[in-house]
This record gives C-alpha cells, sequence and structure tokens, in this order.
C-alpha cells in the first residue's frame, strides 16, 4: 500500500476519536445525533490528512494524540460549515452530498450542534494523551486558530464584504482567516507533535499558509466550475449571494493564475524545508497533489 493509502486509511482513526468522543460525552440524544449527523457525512478530510502527513515527514509514528488532535481540529472545521451554512449565513441547503444539518434537525439544533463541537473540540484536546506543556500550546493555537482572529473573523469579515468588491489584499486577509487558519494550525501542529524546532515550524508555517489561502482559492473557482453533485454542495452559490471571491475579482483566468502562484510559493517553501536532515516532503506533496493543489 502507498504511503498516502495508508495516510487516508489512518484518517479513520480520526474519525473515530471524533465518534467515540461525541457519544460517551453528549447528553441529550437529538444533540448528539445532530452532531454525528454533520461528522459522519464525509468531507475530504483534508485537515487531518495534513496534520497526519506533516508529523509522517518527520519520520515520527502517530500517537493517539495526534489522532485527537486531528480529531479536535475536524471537529471546529465541521461546526464552521454547520453555521456557515445557516439561513444566517450562506443559507444553503446542501453538505458533503447531504441535506445540510439545519435542514434535517431545524435552526435551533444546528446551532447548538455547532457549539457542542466548538466545545468538545477543546474538552477531547484537554483530555488527550499528550506532554502538558505541548497540550497547552496546542489549544491555545486551535484558539487562536478557530476564533477572533482567525476562523470566526474571517466569517464576519466574510459576510461584510458580500454585495461590493474589495481589494485583492483585503479578500486575502479575509480567505487566510475563513479558511487558512485552520489548514495552518494542521500543519503547525503536526510539527509540533513531531518535536520539531521553532526555525522548523516557521518554515511549516510558511508553508501552510501559501496552502491555506491556494486551498480558499480553489474552492472559490470550484464553486464557479464544479457541478453541484461533484461538489456535494449547491455550485454558483458565491455568485448568488454576491461573495467576494477570486473569480468574482480576478475573472476565471487571473484566479486560476494566482492559484498556481500560491501553490508554486508553497512548494518554495517546501524546498527550504528540504534542508531539515530528517524531513522528507513526499507526503505532503502527495497530499497536495490529491487535492489538486
Ligand atoms: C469547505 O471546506 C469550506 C472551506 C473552508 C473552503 P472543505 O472543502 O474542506 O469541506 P469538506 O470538509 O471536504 O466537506
Ligand atoms: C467557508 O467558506 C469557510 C468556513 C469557515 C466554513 P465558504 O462559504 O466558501 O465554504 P463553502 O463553499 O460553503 O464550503
Ligand atoms: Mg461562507
Ligand atoms: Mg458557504
Ligand atoms: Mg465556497
Amino acid at each position: 500500500m502507498s504511503r498516502l493509502a495508508n495516510l487516508q486509511q489512518e484518517v479513520q482513526q480520526t474519525e473515530a476519536e471524533m465518534v467515540r468522543f461525541v457519544c460517551e460525552y453528549t447528553d441529550e440524544e437529538q444533540l448528539q445525533k445532530s452532531m454525528l449527523y454533520s461528522i459522519q457525512a464525509g468531507g475530504k478530510r483534508i485537515r487531518p490528512l495534513l496534520l497526519l502527513a506533516t508529523v509522517a515527514s518527520f519520520s515520527k509514528e502517530h500517537t493517539r494524540g495526534c489522532y485527537q488532535t486531528a480529531a479536535a481540529l475536524e471537529m471546529i472545521h465541521t461546526y464552521s460549515l454547520i453555521h456557515d451554512d445557516l439561513p444566517a449565513m450562506d443559507d444553503d441547503d446542501l453538505r458533503r452530498g447531504k441535506p445540510t444539518n439545519h435542514k434535517v434537525y431545524g435552526e435551533a439544533l444546528a446551532i447548538l450542534a455547532g457549539d457542542g463541537l466548538l466545545t468538545a473540540a477543546f474538552e477531547l484536546l484537554s483530555i488527550s494523551e499528550i506532554e502538558p506543556t505541548k497540550k497547552i500550546l496546542l489549544i491555545q493555537l486551535l484558539a487562536k486558530a478557530a476564533g477572533t482572529h482567525g476562523m470566526v473573523a474571517g466569517q464576519v469579515a466574510d459576510m461584510q464584504s458580500e454585495h461590493q468588491q474589495v481589494p485583492l489584499d483585503e479578500l486575502m486577509a479575509i480567505h487566510k482567516r475563513k479558511t487558512g487558519a485552520l489548514i495552518r494550525f494542521a500543519i503547525v501542529a503536526g510539527g509540533i507533535l513531531a518535536n520539531q524546532s521553532e526555525g522548523t515550524i516557521a518554515y511549516l508555517d510558511q508553508f501552510a499558509q501559501h496552502l491555506g489561502l491556494a486551498f480558499q482559492i480553489r474552492d472559490d473557482l470550484l464553486d464557479v466550475v464544479g457541478t453541484t453533485e461533484e461538489l456535494g454542495k449547491t455550485a454558483n452559490r458565491d455568485e448568488q449571494l454576491e461573495k467576494s471571491t477570486y473569480p468574482g475579482l480576478l475573472g476565471l483566468e487571473d484566479a486560476k493564475l494566482a492559484l498556481t502562484n500560491e501553490i508554486k510559493a508553497a512548494e518554495t517553501v517546501l524546498e527550504q524545508l528540504a534542508a531539515v536532515p530528517t524531513f522528507d516532503a513526499t507526503l505532503l506533496k502527495d497530499v497536495c497533489t490529491l487535492f489538486q493543489l
């Protein structure tokens, strides 16, 4: 089995951590069902894959703590999608090829399922099998990435930029926060869990920032060129909502160029990381290729 296929199988352990935690630590049956519905709806799991791939790039074994960190991250990502789809936000009916959480469980429970997943992520991380100093650092970084100077702030800026054309640097800042921050956490957390030096983690961080931006540019492009069936979410939604996006601002061709440039910048940092003797970029490159990044 290829290393990538192996890694994809290992992501199941992350899923198992999420399901186990939600089943063991949720009191209300409907709340539990609603949380499990979104967790088990699939999703590409790029964030857990990147985290686990980063750890493996330094020839380190995946400990239970790695799966628990990846699970916490994916729970936060899943909550962000539940809330992103709410009528008050992007008002979407389809997610991961299924009706959105609020379409099945109603708005109130969808909001609370999101709240539950967000809170559970930190509870899970706090009881994870990770050495205490490292664990506190990871909790702090995840809070930063998910919260008011990360994803949540990005989502606010995203909403505020509807029905207008924001300048490119502002759009970049939105994308870096609403999507980039969690992807950045995936890769930086991988470096921390693999016991890497601050210098190496700074390189990983640079790589992740380019990759995170690239991922959202690609998401913007797919909204235009992809079909609802392929995406598992309603295509052309950004245009309907008059969102600020790369193709909306730059046109399709220049948005593709911006994506290519961001991917190239990520690759350049990865080449610089090759100077770290224990680092092998192959697996991270394979994950990027899998997602056409
Ligand atoms: C969708 O994320 C929202 C963005 C941040 C672009 P993903 O494309 O990773 O969604 P899933 O997890 O595969 O459903
Ligand atoms: C969402 O961005 C980013 C999140 C924090 C969830 P989008 O609104 O573009 O994500 P999709 O296209 O609905 O998946
Ligand atoms: Mg949105
Ligand atoms: Mg959306
Ligand atoms: Mg989108």
